[in-house]
This record gives C-alpha cells, sequence and structure tokens, in this order.
C-alpha cells in the first residue's frame, strides 16, 4: 500500500472508534396507532427509575455523575428539549438495535421496558 491508502486506513479506524458502544443505533421502534403510553402512564416512572438521579435539573456539578447539563429528564419539557434520537439511541430497544448505553450502571431497565421506551419515542413522547 502507499503511504497515502495507509493513512486513509488509519482514519478510519481512528473514525470507527468512538466513545460510543458501536453496537448501538437507532432502533427503529414505530409508533403503532394503539399505543397508550404516555408520560403519565410509562415516562416519567421510568424517568424517576433509571435515569433522574443523574438527568436532573435539580442536580449540578459532581451529583449528576458526568451526564451533560443539558440533558435533564426530571420534566417532560426536559424530554422534549432533548433530541429523541439521542434517548434512542442510548436507552431504547426496537426492531433493529437493543441499546444498553443508559444507564451505565444499576438499576437497570429490563428489554420489555426498553421497547417501551423506543414506541414511546418513536411516538414524540406524548
Ligand atoms: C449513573 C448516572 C447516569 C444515569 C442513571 C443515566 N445516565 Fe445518561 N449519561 C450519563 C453520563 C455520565 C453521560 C455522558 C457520557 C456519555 O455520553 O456516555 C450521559 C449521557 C446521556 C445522553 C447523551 C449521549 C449523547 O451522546 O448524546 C443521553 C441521551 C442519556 N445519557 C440518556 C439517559 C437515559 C435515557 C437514562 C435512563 C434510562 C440515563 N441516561 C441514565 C450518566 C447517567
Amino acid at each position: 500500500m502507499t503511504p497515502l491508502a495507509w493513512l486513509c486506513v488509519c482514519v478510519a479506524l481512528i473514525a470507527g472508534c468512538s466513545s460510543h458502544d458501536p453496537e448501538a443505533g437507532a432502533t427503529g421502534s414505530a409508533c403503532p396507532a394503539t399505543s397508550t403510553l404516555s408520560y403519565d402512564s410509562f415516562g416519567e416512572a421510568f424517568m424517576d427509575r433509571y435515569c433522574v438521579r443523574c438527568h436532573s435539573s435539580t442536580l449540578t456539578g459532581s451529583e449528576r455523575n458526568g451526564a451533560p447539563s443539558d440533558h435533564n429528564f426530571d420534566t417532560l419539557d426536559g424530554l422534549h428539549a432533548t433530541e429523541p434520537e439521542h434517548i434512542d439511541e442510548q436507552a431504547a430497544a426496537g426492531p433493529n438495535n437493543v441499546n444498553t448505553a443508559m444507564p451505565p450502571d444499576g438499576p437497570r431497565p429490563s428489554e420489555a421496558e426498553r421497547l417501551e421506551l423506543g414506541e414511546w419515542v418513536a411516538c414524540g413522547m406524548p
């Protein structure tokens, strides 16, 4: 290989080594017309149980355990201010991927709960 070709290989390898799990990706979840998931029936309890001990507007500094300051899931407004595909790609499950990057430690949702999260996000987090 020429030096230029080697350079291309190196760049491709480095680009492939992002901090995110390479198996993770969009779940491909759909929103069935019959979906009954809402913030009241699902989202609030899910977030309280698995996410807000780091992702809450009431936490600052080291209390957040490194969670980005613009990702707050203690209110529906906070959830809507977050790119839905980020939530999908970090924590939800669907036909294309089962994403388990979040939460980084326990307690963790079951796969059935992650499937519900994927559906709820696909429905626009009503
Ligand atoms: C123990 C603390 C903790 C918990 C609990 C937690 N997270 Fe996180 N989260 C983090 C940290 C730290 C980061 C930043 C590092 C990273 O991106 O990997 C982060 C980043 C994120 C991001 C942004 C990633 C990106 O690149 O855009 C999303 C979305 C997210 N978390 C969703 C969730 C969801 C949904 C839950 C609940 C199922 C959750 N997190 C639970 C600590 C946590």
